[in-house]
C-alpha cells in the first residue's frame, strides 16, 4: 500500500475524552484533555500533555494534586465546552452544573456526574516544548455504584467516548467488542514455534 507522508504529527487514534480538575486559586476548574493516558502499573499512574498557557496548570502547579475525571457520553458538552473556554473567564463548575466532590488529597477536585474519577498527586513535569507532560501518581480511582456489574467497573455502564483530531475533529461512542483481548491472537501463535534468538 503508497503512503503519503505527513511529517512528525500528533494524529495517533484514538485519543480519550478526559476531564483534567485542578483547585486555582482555591477554585475548581476543569479543562478537556485528549493527549493523556496510563503511564505505568505499578504504582499506577497518568500522563496528560499540557499546554504551558493552560489555567488550570497554575492549580496543579500550586497543589501539586490533580484529577482525571472520565465522562461518559451525555457530558459530552460539558467536555468540550470546558475544551474551549478558560476558567480564565468561566466559571466552568457552574456553567456545567458540575458536582463536585473532594477526596483522599482533599484538593483535586473530581466531577460527580462523571462515572470514573482519578485522584492524583504530581510526581513529575518534564517541560517539552508547547507542553509538560503531567506525570500524576494515582491515588484513589472513584466509579459510580451504577456502573458496576458484579463489583466491577463495566465499560458497557460507562459509557466513555474518544475524541479523533486531524480532517474530522469529532467525539466518538465506543463500537461493539470486536474480539476477547489476550485471546484472539493465540490462534496465530498455536501454528508457530517460538525461535529462541
Ligand atoms: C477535545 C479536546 C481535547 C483537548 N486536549 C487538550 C490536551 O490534551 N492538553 C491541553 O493542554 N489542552 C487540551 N485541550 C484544550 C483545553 O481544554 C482548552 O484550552 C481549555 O480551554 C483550557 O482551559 P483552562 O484555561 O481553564 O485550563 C483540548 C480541548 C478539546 C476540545
Amino acid at each position: 500500500m503508497d503512503k503519503k507522508r505527513f511529517g512528525p504529527t500528533t494524529l495517533a487514534y484514538p485519543m480519550p475524552a478526559f476531564l483534567i480538575g485542578a483547585n486555582v486559586a482555591g477554585k475548581p476548574n476543569f479543562l478537556a484533555a485528549a493527549w493523556g493516558g496510563i503511564a505505568c502499573g505499578e504504582p499506577p499512574m497518568v500522563s496528560i500533555a499540557i499546554h504551558h498557557q493552560r489555567f488550570t496548570l497554575k492549580g496543579i502547579q500550586d497543589t501539586r494534586t490533580f484529577s482525571v475525571c472520565v465522562p461518559s457520553v451525555d457530558q459530552v458538552a460539558e467536555v468540550d465546552f470546558c475544551g474551549i473556554v478558560s476558567g480564565k473567564n468561566y466559571d466552568k463548575v457552574a456553567a456545567c452544573g458540575f458536582e463536585v466532590f473532594y477526596g483522599e488529597l482533599g484538593n483535586a477536585p473530581m466531577v460527580k456526574q462523571c462515572p470514573v474519577s482519578f485522584e492524583c498527586k504530581l510526581e513529575q513535569m518534564p517541560d517539552l516544548g508547547s507542553h509538560f507532560l503531567l506525570i500524576g501518581r494515582i491515588v484513589e480511582t472513584y466509579v459510580s455504584e451504577d456502573c458496576l456489574t458484579d463489583g466491577k467497573p463495566d465499560v458497557e455502564k460507562i459509557r466513555p467516548f474518544l475524541y479523533s483530531s486531524g480532517y474530522k475533529k469529532e467525539y466518538h461512542s465506543f463500537g461493539e467488542a470486536i474480539a476477547p483481548a489476550f485471546k484472539r491472537g493465540k490462534e496465530i501463535k498455536s501454528r508457530l514455534n517460538p525461535q529462541s534468538i
